[in-house]
C-alpha cells in the first residue's frame, strides 16, 4: 500500500484503532470508553475514571476499592529519588523535574515483563500513585523544604493538594481538583499521547514511555498553554486592554493561548465544564482578578474568529482554577501531566495489545547521488545557507 499525499502535522490522519475515547469536534463531545465526559464528571472520581480508561469497564465497589489502595500504598517515592531531585536546579521547570523523575523510575522495576498482566498493573499503580508525589515534592524541595509524605487517609486529589500545601484541603477544593484530573484524564490521539505510542511500540518500558510523553506536553502549543494563558491574562492586565492585544496577535500572526484545536470547532466541551468549576470556586472563595479578562477574550476571540472555528480549549480556564486552588503557575503543566498519565497508560496497554513499531515514512527533499566534496574545496556551510543554498 502507497499513500503519497503529505499531510503536515498528520491532520486526519488515523494513526491507530482505539476504543478509549471518543471526540466529535463539530458538536463539542467528549466520552471516555463511551461515556460522555460531562456524565463522568458528576458522578465519578479521578481514579475510578482511571480504572474506567485503563481497563475498558466502570470497576465494581471491590474492584475499585482495591486500586484505590494498592494506589494509597505506593504513593511513597524511594529515597535515591528524593535524593537525585535534591540535585535538581530550583530555577528548573518542574515539568523537566517530572520528566526526570518518570525516567528514573525504570531504574528501579525490571523491564520486558510486558506480557505480564502483574507487571503491567505494577506499573499502572506506581506511575499514577508515585508521579503526584514527585511533583508536590519538587515544589517544596525548590523552596528549601523536605517534602511530606503522603497521607493515607486522604483521597487522591486532597493528598496532592496536601502535600502541596501542606494544608489539609477545603473538601469543595479537592472535589473540584478530581473532577479537573478527570477532565484532564484523555484525549484520543493528541501530540503527548502519540508520543506515548510511538515509544510504546518498540517495547520500552513504561517509565520510558511516560517520561516521553511528560517531555511531549511541556510545549506551549499543547499542555503548556495552561501556563502561558495566565502569563497571558497577566500582560493584558485589565478588560480595556483586550482589543489592543487582540489586534496585535492577529496583525503579528502569533498565536492566542488557550484558543483554537486541531479536532474542536466549537468550544472544548471540557472548557465549559472548567468555566463552571472555576465559578463555584469564585462563589466561595472569592473571584479571581483575571476572570473577567478571560471572559472578555473568550467574547471577542469568538467574535473575531469564531468563523474559523477558534474557541476555548481546554487549557483556557484550567489555570483560573487552580490558582483559586493555590497551585503556582509553573505547576499547572504538570497538574495535567498527573492526569494524563491514566490516558497515556490506557494507550500504552492497548498499543500492546496490537503492537507494530511505528515506522512512517517520509517525502524525501534533498539532492541524490551528491558528491564528497575535500575539505580544501568546500564552501561555507554558513555562506551557502545565508544565500538559501543550504536548507534545514
Ligand atoms: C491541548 O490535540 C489535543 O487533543 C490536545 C489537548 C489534549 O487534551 O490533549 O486538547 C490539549 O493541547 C490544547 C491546545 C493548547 N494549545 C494552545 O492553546 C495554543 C494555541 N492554539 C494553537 O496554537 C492551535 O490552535 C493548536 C496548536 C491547538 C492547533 O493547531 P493546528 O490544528 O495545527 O491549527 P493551525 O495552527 O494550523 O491553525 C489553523 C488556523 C490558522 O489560520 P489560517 O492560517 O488557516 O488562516 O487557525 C488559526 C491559525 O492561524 N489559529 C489561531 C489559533 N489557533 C489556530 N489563530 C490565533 N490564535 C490561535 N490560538
Amino acid at each position: 500500500m502507497t499513500f503519497c499525499e503529505y499531510r503536515p502535522g498528520l491532520e486526519g490522519i488515523p494513526a491507530t484503532q482505539s476504543s478509549i475515547s471518543f471526540v466529535d469536534g463539530q458538536n463539542g463531545i467528549l466520552e471516555y470508553r463511551g461515556i460522555n465526559v460531562e456524565e463522568l464528571a458528576q458522578h465519578s472520581t479521578f481514579l475510578e475514571t482511571s480504572y474506567l480508561l485503563i481497563w475498558g469497564g466502570l470497576p465494581t465497589q471491590e474492584e475499585l476499592d482495591e486500586f484505590e489502595h494498592e494506589i494509597r500504598f505506593h504513593r511513597r517515592l524511594k529515597y535515591r529519588i528524593r535524593d537525585m531531585m535534591k540535585c535538581f536546579p530550583e530555577s528548573g521547570h518542574p515539568m523537566d523535574a517530572l520528566q526526570a523523575c518518570a525516567a528514573a523510575l525504570g531504574l528501579f522495576y525490571s523491564r520486558r515483563a510486558l506480557d505480564n498482566p502483574a507487571y503491567i498493573r505494577a506499573a499502572v499503580v506506581r506511575l499514577l500513585a508515585k508521579i503526584p508525589t514527585m511533583v508536590a515534592a519538587f515544589q517544596l524541595m525548590r523552596k528549601g523544604n523536605d517534602p511530606i509524605q503522603p497521607r493515607d487517609d486522604l483521597d487522591y486529589a486532597g493528598n496532592f493538594l496536601y502535600m502541596l500545601t501542606e494544608q489539609e484541603p477545603d473538601p469543595l477544593a479537592a472535589r473540584i481538583f478530581d473532577i479537573c484530573l478527570l477532565l484532564h484524564a484523555e484525549h484520543t490521539i493528541n501530540a503527548s499521547t502519540f508520543s506515548a505510542m510511538v515509544t510504546a511500540s518498540t517495547l520500552t518500558d513504561p517509565y520510558g514511555v511516560i517520561a516521553s510523553a511528560v517531555g511531549t506536553l511541556a510545549g506551549p502549543l499543547h499542555g503548556g498553554a495552561n501556563e502561558e494563558v495566565i502569563f497571558m491574562l497577566e500582560e493584558i492586565g485589565s478588560v480595556d486592554n483586550v482589543e489592543a492585544y487582540l489586534d496585535k496577535c492577529l496583525q503579528q500572526k502569533t498565536k492566542i493561548m488557550g484558543f483554537g484545536h486541531r479536532v474542536y470547532k466549537v468550544k472544548d466541551p471540557r472548557a465549559s465544564i472548567l468555566q463552571q468549576l472555576a465559578e463555584q470556586l469564585f462563589e466561595k472563595f472569592g473571584r479571581d482578578e483575571y476572570y473577567d479578562i478571560a471572559l472578555a477574550m473568550e467574547q471577542s476571540v469568538s467574535e473575531r474568529l469564531g468563523h474559523k472555528g477558534i474557541y476555548p480549549n481546554v487549557d483556557f480556564y484550567s489555570g483560573l482554577v487552580y490558582r483559586k486552588l493555590g497551585i503556582p503557575t509553573d505547576l499547572f503543566t504538570p497538574v495535567f501531566a498527573i492526569a494524563r498519565t491514566a490516558g497515556w497508560l490506557a494507550h500504552w496497554k492497548e498499543q500492546l495489545g496490537e503492537n507494530r513499531i511505528f515506522r512512517p515514512t517520509q517525502i524525501y527533499t534533498g539532492p541524490r547521488n551528491a558528491p564528497y566534496i575535500s575539505v580544501e574545496k568546500r564552501q561555507s556551510v554558513q555562506d551557502q545557507a545565508l544565500i538559501g543554498f543550504v536548507t534545514g
